[in-house]
């Protein structure tokens, strides 16, 4: 298997519209260690696709380098750097079988019948399609087919496997199936895996690291615990988690936040650290699941607390989502779905501020 390495890698696009030229990616530094499963996450246009291109020779870096187990792979070709990339729309021929659609690729290559068939085998086996193999994509649902794609790269057996938001096609049932068999299918394999998504979700559950990117640039890299916990900056902190991060207009005043009306205390053991930003505006960041309605509000401390106006409640269930405003922002605070609050309310709310982020307003970074 394989190790990847992101020297400052920098992709320019000619931009046709002005004429000029377009940074897709901007000095992309990383490693994705042997058989780890990495996300790419960021929003539509942030520079995903282009990244895994870019490991598979599809497109080449304008600037930095790109190494492949300790070897500069710049100016190695595709084919040549043993990588299987499964795109988004997994195009299957149609007018062919399940078994012939595995093997094509072998075949093509002139392996010996006895080895297409073994690695053929042990693809359907390993995806659980060995009682479909002569059936035509046309027989088989999505998630089916979207396991054939899987399995034409398992059969080629490569140092690296690249998928491309794979699963964007499936139902919501349907995808978190496949999801469960890809991070299963990864343990099996023990393949280095690079998969690129812009649902946070999908991310947190597969990825053992995450690159966070947004327009071009690397925001953060991290396990999913470290980025829920410990955000690098707002952009971070807005994209993983779900609902997002509330924000808040806050002033420091010494051990305490003023928030629109409210006073809400500082954990005394973290008041030192944010000292050279008293008297001066921060943001408060809380989650909605540490906004709780204090009638629910077990094990944590209750003395922050809140009479709010309630704008809108959304009922999932196990839970509700409650939304009021502080100042101009609207906030969203996930509570019990035994909780009565209805809308119009003014129900107490309770601050959980031992889960507080507070960034620092003009740079946007976590202080
Ligand atoms: N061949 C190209 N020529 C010019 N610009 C390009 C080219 N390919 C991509 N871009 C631009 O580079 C940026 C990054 O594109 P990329 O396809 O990597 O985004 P992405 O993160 O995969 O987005 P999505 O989630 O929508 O697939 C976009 O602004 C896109 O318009
Ligand atoms: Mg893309």
């Amino acid at each position: 298997m394989a190790s990847i390495r992101f020297d400052n890698v920098t992709k320019r696009f000619v931009d046709e519209k002005n004429g000029g030229m377009f940074t897709a990616v901007h000095g992309a530094s990383f490693e994705i260690k042997d058989q780890e499963f990495v996300v790419f996450v960021g929003p539509s246009g942030c520079g995903k696709t282009t990244s895994l291109r870019m490991i598979a020779g599809l497109e080449r870096q304008t600037d930095g380098d790109i190494l492949i187990d300790g070897r500069v792979v710049n100016t190695v070709h595709p084919k040549d750097r043993d990588i299987a990339m499964v795109f988004q729309d997994y195009a299957l021929y149609p007018h062919m079988s399940i078994s012939d659609n595995l093997s094509f690729g072998l075949k093509n290559m002139g392996r010996p019948a006895s080895e297409i068939k073994e690695k053929v085998d042990y693809a359907a086996n390993v995806l659980g399609l060995s009682h479909l193999l002569d059936r035509k994509p046309k027989e088989m649902s999505g998630g089916q087919r979207q396991r054939v794609a899987v399995g034409r790269a398992i059969v080629r057996n490569p140092k690296v496997f690249l998928f491309d938001e794979p699963l964007s096609n499936l139902d919501a049932k349907l995808r978190v199936q496949m999801r469960i068999e890809l991070a299963q299918l990864h343990k099996r394999l023990g393949a280095t895996i690079v998969y690129v998504t812009h649902d946070q979700v999908e991310a947190m559950t597969l990825g053992q690291r995450i690159v966070v990117m947004n327009q071009g640039h690397i925001q953060q890299i991290a396990s999913p615990r470290e980025l829920y916990r410990n955000p690098a900056n707002m952009f971070v902190a807005g994209f993983i988690g779900s609902p997002p991060m509330n924000f808040f207009d806050a002033v420091l005043e010494g051990n305490k936040l003023r928030v629109g009306d409210m006073l809400l205390e500082i954990p005394a053991d973290r008041v030192a650290d944010y000292q050279g930003y008293n008297g001066k505006d921060i943001i408060l960041g809380l989650r909605p699941e540490d906004i709780h309605d204090i009638d629910f509000a077990y094990n944590i401390p209750t003395h922050n607390q809140a009479r709010v106006q309630v704008e809108v409640v959304e009922h999932l269930g196990a839970e509700n989502l409650v939304y009021f405003r502080v100042g101009e922002r609207m906030i969203t605070a996930k509570v019990a779905g035994e909780s009565s609050i209805t809308t119009g309310d003014t129900p107490t709310f309770v601050f959980n501020m031992d889960k507080m982020h507070l960034f620092d307003k003009t740079t946007e970074q976590r202080i």
